[in-house]
């Protein structure tokens, strides 16, 4: 059965199609390498001996997505990933964000509503929820005011397929609510690459220990949790990978109760930034050096997943710790570095 995986060579998406190869998948992969590169190819082959189809591809290029569609008439399910993430960046650079998130979703959808049957994975964003006034966090909290252009995109992306999906009961979806994706393949073949100075946590704990970066910045010491720093749902990438081929599973199989339903998709654990710099200090051997500084705009104190719809509905759960996405996030950091 063959699957499409749009941003496939990027950091989820990479990790998404091994495990769909390694459930017997055929995959094709589209990417337009703007913020990922052609050796993550290699990565994925090294991994499962099987080299997926690749196509270098813009999806803000109507015409193309029309002609691969048209190409590939044969696909069975499609899990999109192909998006900007950075959230800094959506601020100053909305257009950028609304075009490529927004545009290409409409686009693939518009190419989907043509075919008889569809089946179409979204990769949305525990950032749809803002600062949730319960913990931990179900499906059904309310969604806040984004934050961010790069927020707005996830949640104007989840309503534009939710309204496709209302008129076109052809087309089934699953949109995943992500919480902190963190880790590398145990293999070390694959990872994430973040471009420039990292924004996100653990890229730049590594980097800051492997002796790039000085030091690491705390952002905020005085929020009310228990050692005063902001807490999130770390979840390892391979977890998460996994969890998109049960999704997928779930609509070729047509368990789904709806034609749109959304999973959050996290450990359920909340685990402070010490915490985070606590376990990545057990499972290198180095202690890391970081001070605590005044907040970053935007955070939320506090975020971590209610798993029950996962565990239950999807039959989905996580196996590997904090310490697990740790380990394997430092050996990737020292391999990459290495050569
Ligand atoms: C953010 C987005 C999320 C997006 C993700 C990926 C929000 C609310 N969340 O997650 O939707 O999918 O980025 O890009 O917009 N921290 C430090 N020092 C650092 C970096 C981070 O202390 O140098 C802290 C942050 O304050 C936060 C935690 O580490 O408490 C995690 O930060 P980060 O990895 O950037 O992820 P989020 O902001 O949670």
């Amino acid at each position: 059965m063959k699957i499409l995986v749009t941003g496939g060579l990027g950091f989820i998406g990479s990790h998404t199609v091994v495990e769909l190869q390694n459930a017997g998948f055929e995959v094709l992969i589209i990417d337009n390498l703007e913020n990922s590169t052609i050796e993550v190819l290699d990565g994925i082959t090294n991994i499962t001996k099987v080299r997926p189809h690749f196509q270098k591809l813009d999806l803000r290029v109507k015409e193309d997505v029309k002609s691969y569609f048209k190409t590939h008439n044969d696909i069975a399910g499609i899990i999109h990933f192909a998006a900007n993430k950075a959230v800094g960046e959506s601020v100053n650079e909305p257009l950028k964000y609304y075009e490529n998130n927004i545009n290409s979703l409409v686009y693939i959808l518009q190419e989907l509503c043509k075919l008889n049957h569809q089946n179409f994975i979204f990769s949305s964003s525990c950032t749809v929820y803002g600062q949730a006034d319960t913990l931990p966090i179900t499906e059904n909290a309310p969604v806040k005011p984004a934050e961010s252009p790069y927020g707005n995109t996830k949640q104007i992306g989840e309503e534009i397929i939710r309204d496709t999906c209302r008129i076109n009961d052809k087309l089934s979806s699953i949109a995943l609510r992500y919480f902190n994706p963190i880790g590398a393949h145990p293999t070390t073949e694959i990872g994430e690459l973040p471009i420039g100075v990292p924004q996100n946590l653990v890229p730049f704990i590594t980097q800051t220990a492997i002796g790039m970066r000085e030091q690491l910045s705390v952002f905020g010491g005085n929020y009310a949790t228990p050692d005063g720093t902001c807490i999130r749902d770390y979840i390892h990438v391979v977890d998460l990978a996994k969890a998109h081929v049960i999704a997928l599973q779930r609509l070729l199989e047509q368990k789904n109760k709806s034609n749109f339903e959304v999973f959050n998709l996290g450990t359920g654990k909340g685990s402070s930034v010490l915490d985070a710099i606590t376990s990545f200090e057990k499972v290198s051997g180095k202690k890391l050096n970081y001070q605590i500084v005044d907040r970053r705009e935007g955070d939320v104190v506090s975020a971590y997943a209610e798993t029950t719809s996962a565990n239950t509905v999807l039959g989905w759960k996580t196996e590997l710790t904090l310490d697990d996405a740790m380990d394997s996030a430092w050996k990737w950091e020292q391999k990459i570095r290495a050569k």
